[in-house]
């Protein structure tokens, strides 16, 4: 017993330092739900597993909780993509690349991959069948959101800051996990109630409101293109200069001016991730554009 336990807390140790946490998953899902079209939500709710009750919120951290397992293992550098330390760039042939060197195999890379696959069993002249588009949906889901937190843009040299060691006021963390769990935490206890879904709610409102004129061009990729993850890649690494690392180096006690003027640059990451989720899921279940297509 004692055993399973310890393995139990040490999995729930390495789970919470590697990933976007569970909250920042839910949010980003949550916002691209209230975008979806009709036909999006619709096949959606087709494609999902029973045991989400139609809600895509709700699966949305299953790739973190997979890729423990040996016939996951292969997912887990599709969760980010590392690039050069202080060189504040990002380049798909450059940084697009595993530990054992293979090509395409980041997150970037992943969405790319899972967007395809969509496509082509929905909008190809071909459908292409051999994919499982259960998981083409929530991969995509999960990596459009990691592709938005600046740290799984991080450096190669401190491993996206997971093994940057910080202090989160008095606890002792690292900076990717602080950028993954403790702000968003932080925030949820301080500002809304101990509740999420208030601050899902704060964040849309904002989104209707305060940024309604940039949403048009958080949506549109150049040459038309269906997504453009290297362009989320490429702010997220800006971000992770200007306001991630900024300030926060090894030993550093981040406290209330971090937290504070960071919270705002996380959540409008959190509903443009979410925002940029259901403009390519739109694109991509849209029933009507098929049948105009093949026409
Ligand atoms: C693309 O998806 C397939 C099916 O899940 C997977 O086998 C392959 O490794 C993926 N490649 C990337 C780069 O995501
Ligand atoms: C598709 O993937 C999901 C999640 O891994 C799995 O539960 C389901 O059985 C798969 N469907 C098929 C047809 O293999
Ligand atoms: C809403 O937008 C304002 C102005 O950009 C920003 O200061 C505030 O932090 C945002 N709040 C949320 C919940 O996103």
């Amino acid at each position: 017993m004692g055993w399973i336990v310890r393995l139990f807390v040490l999995m729930q140790l390495v789970h919470v330092v590697f990933c976007w946490g569970k909250h920042g998953h839910y949010a980003v899902c949550k916002i691209a739900e209230g975008y979806l079209t009709k036909d999006a939500m619709a096949t959606v709710k087709e494609l999902l597993p029973d045991y989400a009750n139609g809600e895509l919120a709700s699966v949305c951290s299953w790739p973190d909780d997979i890729k423990w397992y040996y016939r996951w293992y292969w997912t887990s550098p599709l969760h980010y993509v590392d690039t050069p330390s202080f060189k504040c760039n990002y380049k798909y042939g450059r940084d697009c690349y595993d530990s054992a060197g293979r090509r395409n195999n980041c997150v970037t890379g992943a969405i790319f991959n899972y967007t395809k696959q969509l496509f082509s069993a929905y909008q190809g002249y071909n459908p292409n069948l051999k994919y499982n588009l259960t998981e083409a949906l929530i991969f995509l889901a999960h990596y459009m959101a990691d592709v938005h937190q600046p740290l799984h843009v991080g450096f190669t040299g401190d491993l996206g800051g997971t093994i940057l060691k910080v202090r989160w006021y008095r606890k002792k963390t690292n900076l990717h996990h602080v950028w993954d769990t403790l702000i968003i935490d932080t925030a949820v206890k301080t500002f809304y109630g101990s509740d999420l879904s208030t601050m899902v709610r704060a964040i849309q409102r904002n989104i209707t409101d305060a940024w309604s004129s940039d949403i048009a061009s958080w949506k549109s990729c150049r040459h038309h293109d269906r997504v453009c993850p290297n362009l989320y890649a490429a702010e997220s690494v800006r971000l992770a200069c200007n306001f991630a690392y900024k300030n926060a180096t090894p030993g550093s006690i981040l406290e209330d001016d971090y937290f504070l003027s960071r919270l705002p640059v996380l959540e409008k990451r959190l509903a443009q991730g979410g925002i940029r989720l259901a403009a390519v899921l739109n694109q991509l279940l849209n029933f009507e554009v098929k049948i105009g297509q093949s026409l």
